[in-house]
């Protein structure tokens, strides 16, 4: 009986290897799988024939009948944002290091796209995932259940989900921005505007107001906000909600509300921003008000990139370790996919204050 051709034009089968090799199927799919006893002579008749008729493991199906695709995925907000672009880079370098692929998902901070991320890597049956997720509270995670009910083991990075009792890889968000803000305090600094708040319809009337709607937002953003209070709060500078961005966290809305706390009779003289889009907005504002820093504002920001350092004068930013971010994540997940027995654990890597000179001290306005 000549072995089925497979449906794929071209495509070896294992049953052709098999009839080739002049063995069983079950042992040419043992020996080409790389699971079960086959023994030397015949391991060495059927590679022999997968060679000759240049077979390739169909690694869909070998995964469905090993059960594994040494194949991990991991689901990013943005590729295009140089942080997660070398995030993923750290999740690729250490998975192949440990001999496994990587399959990337962008989403675009949307929870619909990342639900049917999920989706796709439960279907490509890939043996973990890492998730920076949008999600921002535990009422958004059902994807998130749903693999794990599957045995898919999911660990978060960048964002942690305090609903969720998962590993997670992050940074210590709320200690940089702290000591980000305490350097704009200790320049001469008490009119330091945040940016960006959580996604609020109108500005918010109190600080608590604005902490619940931090509560339901990013966890990364909440974190940066509450270390931005907690140097207020230690320097004993009276918090004005108006000195916050919130609304919808874009570019031209970080302009739009810098150039408003420029314009306030009181106007700041530093601003904080939280990551790349809203320095890159905060700097747009003040040259449309034809005010440079750090002259006129001092001006810190999160998540350096090569960009910062050749601004003139050069940007003094946060920095995250981006690449050991992801390889961390990647390890942390491989453990687990390869049966070590580790509890659940947040692991807080330090990201570092690079003081370049965009901080002075405060204008004699
Ligand atoms: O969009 C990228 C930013 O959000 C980074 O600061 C990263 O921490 C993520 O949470």
């Amino acid at each position: 009986m000549p072995a089925e051709r497979s449906q794929a034009a071209g495509r070896v089968t294992i049953s052709e290897v098999a009839a080739e090799a002049g063995v069983g199927r079950a042992t040419a799919a043992r020996t080409l799988g790389g699971y079960g006893h086959v023994s030397p002579e015949l391991r060495q008749r059927v590679l022999a024939a997968a060679e000759k008729l240049g077979y390739r493991a169909n690694a869909l199906a070998r995964s469905m009948s090993t059960g594994v695709s040494h194949t991990i995925g991991v689901i990013v907000a943005d590729i295009g944002n140089p942080f997660f672009a070398g995030l993923v880079r750290g999740v690729c370098d250490a998975s192949r290091a440990r001999g496994f692929d990587t399959i990337v998902l962008s989403t675009y901070e949307d929870l619909d796209e990342e639900v049917a991320a999920t989706n796709v890597l439960i279907d490509k049956r890939v043996d973990g995932m890492i998730i920076a997720s949008a999600a921002v509270s535990g009422r958004e995670v059902g994807h998130v259940k749903e693999a794990l009910t599957r045995g898919v083991p999911v660990v978060l990075v960048d964002r942690a989900i305090p609903a969720l009792d998962l590993d997670a890889v992050v940074i210590d968000n709320r200690d940089a921005a702290r000591e980000a803000v305490e350097r704009l305090i200790a320049a001469g600094h008490r009119r330091i505007g945040f940016v960006w708040g959580p996604p609020m319809a109108q500005p918010p009337a109190t600080r608590r107001e604005l902490l619940a709607a931090a509560s339901r937002n990013l966890w990364t953003d909440g974190e940066r906000l509450r270390g931005y209070l907690d140097a207020l709060d230690d320097a004993r500078i009276p918090f004005d909600p108006e000195l916050v961005m919130v609304g919808r966290k874009v570019e031209e809305r970080v302009t739009q509300e810098v150039a408003r706390m420029l314009s306030l009779p009181d106007r700041i003289t530093a601003l904080f921003c939280t990551e790349t889009e809203a320095v890159t907005g905060a700097l747009r504002a003040l040259r449309a008000a034809g005010l440079s820093y750090p002259r006129d504002v001092a001006l810190i920001g999160f998540d350096d990139s090569a960009w910062a350092a050749v601004m003139d004068p050069p940007l003094t930013m946060i920095a995250q370790p981006v690449h050991e971010l992801g390889a961390k994540a990647a390890e942390v997940l491989l453990d687990i996919v390869q049966g070590a027995e580790t509890g659940r654990e947040t692991h807080t890597l330090r990201s570092r204050l690079i003081v370049r000179s965009s901080v002075g001290p405060p204008p004699s306005i």
